[in-house]
């Protein structure tokens, strides 16, 4: 089921999500899935729960954007555990669309978290994994990568965003 995309303005994406605690049931699996079917057909390279409206800290990423299988990741109660460097690049989101500003976030990042089974398991990533872990584990804790740019260009963007939603444009 491909899930409509929760725009910036709803309060589930500034509410941090809960931990999920029933692994391997078939509820999980359909989440997992459809997660993966509304990031595809969004044409993002990661999607976390609050994005469809719901405040569960799980969320997909595929760097690759369905072009490798094995690029395909499931992260369930993310935490950083390790950050090095910085790297300063473009970012958007698919709940804020038509916007991209730069956001510096390390160049490698370590996050353990858990499988569709419960296990543990730790991901290392560079480049455009190590921001798109950084920025799928922000959704989980609340936050939005507008909140790591300038009170000034945030602005700008929430004075858009207002007129958009004016307008009937952002729903
Ligand atoms: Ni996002």
């Amino acid at each position: 089921m491909i899930y409509d995309i929760v725009k910036y303005g709803h309060p589930v994406l500034e509410t941090p999500a809960e931990q999920i605690t029933e692994f391997g049931t078939e509820e999980l699996e359909r989440l997992i899935a459809d997660m993966f079917e509304s990031m595809y057909a969004a044409k993002g390279v990661g999607l976390a729960a609050p994005q469809i409206g719901i405040g569960k800290r799980i969320a997909v990423i595929d760097i690759s954007a369905g072009q490798d299988p094995n690029s395909r990741l499931v992260l369930i109660n993310p935490e950083i555990v390790h950050t090095e460097g910085r790297q300063r690049d473009e970012e958007g989101c698919l709940s804020l669309p038509g916007f991209r500003e730069p956001v510096t976030r390390p160049k490698r990042v370590t996050v353990r978290a858990q499988d569709a089974s419960g296990k543990t398991f730790e991901i290392t990533g560079e480049d455009l994994l190590a921001r798109a872990l950084c920025h799928e584990t922000d959704h989980l804790n609340g936050k939005l990568y507008i909140s790591h740019i300038s009170a000034l260009k945030r602005d700008l963007i929430r004075r858009k965003v207002r007129k958009l939603v004016k307008a009937g444009e952002w729903a």
